[in-house]
């Protein structure tokens, strides 16, 4: 059994920061934007298509945290293909931590499946995404917080 002062550290070095956003897969950006700023009021902060991940995106900040709008722009991604067998809705969450490669390594001992095994460059900084299988079916993302050590290092 581990004792409770071994849980305590892993609880504070595994600790997460605020949720940075809430993903959704949508089938049409714009239809989307009809609800999300049109009926519930959120401001867009942003929209970019994305080439090289193959989507279009928007920001809809709540909060201190923002929902993320994706909409696949062709047939072959990994979110179209979910789009496609599970309809729209919920896609990932994304957690900030302070230092990402430290998150993953301790993530990686402790048995959790890690999609990306190092941090890599994504829109908004250094992020990592983890299994569902080992996060009770949920897509989880990190990203690092600003002015942490992969922000250098991925040339930000
Ligand atoms: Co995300």
């Amino acid at each position: 059994m581990t004792p409770p002062s071994d849980a305590a550290r892993i609880a504070h070095e595994h600790r997460l920061g605020r949720i940075h956003h809430v993903a959704l897969v949508v089938r049409d950006l714009e239809g989307a934007l009809g609800f999300y700023r049109d009926i519930l009021g959120l401001p867009v902060e942003l929209v970019q298509a994305i080439p090289e991940d193959r989507v279009t995106i928007a920001f809809l900040p709540v909060d201190d945290t923002k929902i993320e709008l994706v909409q696949p722009t062709d047939d072959m991604t990994g979110v179209a293909r979910f789009l496609a067998s599970k309809g729209e809705g919920f896609h990932h969450i994304c957690f900030e931590v302070p230092h990402l490669a430290d998150t993953l390594t301790r993530l990686a001992i402790d048995g959790v499946e890690l999609i990306d095994s190092v941090p890599r460059k994504g829109a908004e900084g250094p992020v990592a995404f983890l299994h569902p299988r080992s996060c009770r079916g949920v897509l989880v993302e990190l990203i690092e917080a600003p002015g942490g050590p992969s922000w250098g290092a991925l040339g930000y």
